[in-house]
């Protein structure tokens, strides 16, 4: 009751702010960003901890409907088990996070547990997943409990029907969507798409050079789906002796 309420209020506060043009932001004028990734991969690690906290600055995150889908390249096998790219933990690290998700809905309390998690990832240290509830204040509790119940598998279900429905399909992760369109290879300058899409009045965020950032790449590291053709095999072959070289290469 309590938090519907306050979430009329708060609606009705932005629209007002809208219409009466005291903030910038407009209804409807929202560019949606979702991430599709999954736990273990470590290039989505890479963008959640070393590029996606660019949308918190400069007033960017006011104009952006950012959302995660902890899924990714997963499978859902013939007796209804998950079969993940990273193995198990991987499996229970995308639960985790969509627990998280669950549990706290508002971007700014689950973003932060997220992003805690994957920089333990990123380290090489994501069995210490539970110091981030420690880290953050948060209760492990509400995670703990809708992972050890019927809760998590079901969120993961309904992030594999999302992930499953994008048009174009995902060809692999991280897979960021702004405004509908997906930025294959580019995903790193998403913040460039975003103010590009984005039609309300000016912010800080957009109007800075600073965020159109064009760098000189020679790989675009993502992981690719098992179900890959033979030249995505030979580009992921590619990628995977680069991974080796730089010591990125996952547990698989
Ligand atoms: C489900 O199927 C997979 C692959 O066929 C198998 O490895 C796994 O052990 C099965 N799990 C259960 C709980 O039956
Ligand atoms: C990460 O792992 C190292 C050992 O490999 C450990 O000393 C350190 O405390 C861990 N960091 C966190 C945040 O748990």
């Amino acid at each position: 009751m309590g938090s519907s309420f306050q979430r009329t209020v708060s609606i009705f506060l932005a629209c007002f702010l809208c219409f009466t043009q005291i903030s910038p932001i407009s209804c409807g004028e929202k560019v949606s960003l979702t991430l599709y990734y999954e736990s273990l991969c470590p290039y989505c690690s890479n963008f959640i901890v070393n590029y996606l906290p660019k949308v918190f600055k400069n007033g960017l995150i006011d104009v952006v409907d950012l959302k995660l889908v902890p899924w990714g390249n997963t499978k859902i096998q013939a007796n209804n088990t998950f079969k993940c790219q990273h193995g198990k933990a991987e499996c229970f690290l995308d639960t985790v996070e969509a627990c998280a998700i669950d549990a706290w809905p508002d971007l700014n309390e689950h973003f932060p547990f997220i992003y805690c998690v994957e920089s333990l990832v990123y380290h090489k240290n994501y069995t210490q997943w539970e110091t981030c509830f420690e880290k953050l204040n948060l209760k492990a509790k509400l995670v703990k409990d809708c992972v050890g119940s019927g809760r998590g598998k079901e969120l993961e279900l309904r992030y594999a029907a999302e992930t499953n429905a994008l048009q174009p399909p995902h060809k692999y992760v991280p897979w960021v969507v702004v405004d509908g369109q997906p930025l294959y290879d580019e995903y790193m300058d998403f913040i460039s798409y975003i103010c590009k899409a984005y039609k309300g009045a000016p912010v800080p965020g957009c109007s800075s050079t600073v965020n159109v950032i064009k760098m000189g790449r020679k790989f675009t590291p993502f992981c690719l789906m098992h179900t890959a053709t033979s030249k995505l095999s030979t580009i992921g072959s590619a990628i995977t002796s680069w991974m080796n070289r730089v010591n990125l290469a996952a547990s698989a």
